[in-house]
Formats: C-alpha cells, structure tokens, sequence
C-alpha cells in the first residue's frame, strides 16, 4: 500500500490541517447518513485527525479509526471524547480484529482518491466488505472527475494566520495532470522552516466505481451530491450483498 503523504505523515504538517480545513460541515452528511441507516459501529477508514470519528463518538456510537499517518491519530487522538474511540494507525488490512462486525466503514475527505493504484483500491475494497456485517454499508466521496477540480487548485503564495499567533504562507501547484492521475505539490513556510507535500489523487468516474464495487461484493444502494459541494463530487452508498461469502 502507498505510503500517506506528508501532509498527513509529518507531525509538523499534520497539526494545521485542521487550522487550514476548519469548516467540517462536509461531515454533517456522514452523521446524517449513519442516523438515516441506524448504524452503530462505524469504521472511519482513513480518518486523519479524527474530526468525523469524535464527532460519532460524542453521539454514542462505537467507533473504530483508522489512518496509517500516525502524526494524524497523534492529533485526533487529542480531541474531545477521543478516549471513546479504538484507533488504529494503519490501512485497511489492519482492520482484522474488527472482522464482520461493522454496521459501515465511511471514508470522508475524498479519502477514496488516495488509492491510486487498482491493486490498493481493490486491497481496500476486500478488506472493508471483509470487516462489515452482511448488509453493512460502505459510504464514501469522490470528486467527479467531469468537474476538473484541479483546474482551480493552484494558490499563489497566501498567508494563513495560525492559533499560536505565527504567520504561514500557504502555496500549491498541481504538477502533473495525466488522467486519471492528478499530482500537485504543497509548501508552507513558517518562520524559516519550509514544509512540503506531494500528493497524486486518482479521479474514478461513476461507471467505474459501481464496476469496482460490484466486483467486490458490494451492491451499489445510491449515489447523492455533497450537500456541500453540489455538482461536484459523488456521495456513494453501497452496500454488502446479503450473501456474504460468495
Ligand atoms: C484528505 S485526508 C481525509 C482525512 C479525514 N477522513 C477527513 O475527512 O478529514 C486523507 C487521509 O487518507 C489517509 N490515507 C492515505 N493512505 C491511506 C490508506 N492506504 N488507507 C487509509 N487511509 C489512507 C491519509 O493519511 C489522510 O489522513
């Protein structure tokens, strides 16, 4: 599996996502979706710094997070009602103790882009049909990649005030545009020091996701817009089929 970038990896960078990506109204769907199918243990696969897996936590249900950038659970892992929630820093094939037990295993944050290679998405896919009950749920976001998002990534250097009073100058360049691969490079300078990241998300249409999902044994149940984001990315809810096994 490819390793997370450093945005996620390094502890220096992993703290100011949440200061750089403070509006996490995007979660408000998540919960709403695991209230609307009643689920109550939930899976946050690749749950960064954990803002989604607390919030499910705070409501009650038993939630497991998952994330193989440790720096990140670092930072989750400080958050109220933290201590309500099983962490485990690694990727999907961690989730062996969990076998068959989840009620859904959610990606947030366009998680699903970060499997860049067929050979990881379909090692996750596996692992996560593995780790759900029969009728277990799998909801995700991707962006559609019709939109070109990465058309309107490029930031010219930006200052960015931090809660510590610094300031950072925040600067991103997409590099390399060669569908369905897209590759764009991070910096952000506080003080002397000049933090980087590189990151490459795949863009997967439609079509190809509910392929790949039925191949793995997930029936697709719907697929909504981002209440958040209309127009632009694919809320999936997919389901495993009640024959589990075969
Ligand atoms: C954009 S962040 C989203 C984090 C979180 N879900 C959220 O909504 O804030 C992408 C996350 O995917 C994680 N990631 C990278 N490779 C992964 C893998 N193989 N399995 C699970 N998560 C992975 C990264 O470490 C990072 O935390």
């Amino acid at each position: 599996m490819r390793e997370p970038d450093a945005a996620f990896t390094d502890p220096r960078q992993a703290v100011l996502y949440d200061v750089f990506d403070d509006d996490r109204s995007d979660l408000d769907a998540y919960v709403a979706i695991a209230r609307e199918v009643g689920a109550r243990r939930i899976i946050d696969l690749g749950c960064g710094t954990g803002s989604l897996a607390v919030r499910l936590a705070g409501e009650g249900l038993s939630v497991v997070g998952v994330d193989p950038a440790g720096a990140s659970v670092q930072v989750a892992r400080t958050k109220p009602y933290a201590d309500r929630v099983t962490w485990i820093t690694g990727d999907a094939t961690a989730l062996g103790g969990v076998a068959g037990e989840a009620d859904m295993v959610v990606m947030t944050g366009n998680v699903a882009q970060v499997f860049v290679s067929d050979e990881d998405w379909s090692a996750t896919l596996t692992v996560v049909r593995a780790a759900l009950r029969p009728g277990g749920r799998l909801v995700f976001e991707t962006r559609r990649p019709e939109v070109r998002a990465w058309e309107g990534w490029d930031l010219a250097p930006t200052t960015v005030s931090l809660p510590d009073g610094r300031a950072a100058v925040v600067t991103r360049t997409v590099t390399v545009v060669d569908l369905p691969l897209v590759t764009f490079e991070g910096s952000t300078a506080i003080d002397d020091e000049i933090l980087t990241s590189t990151s490459t998300l795949r863009f997967r249409d439609r079509d190809e996701i509910e392929r790949d999902l039925l191949a793995h044994g997930f029936a697709v149940e719907d697929v909504r817009d981002a209440p958040d984001r209309p127009g632009k990315e694919l809320v999936v809810l997919a389901r495993v089929s009640l024959e589990k096994g075969l």
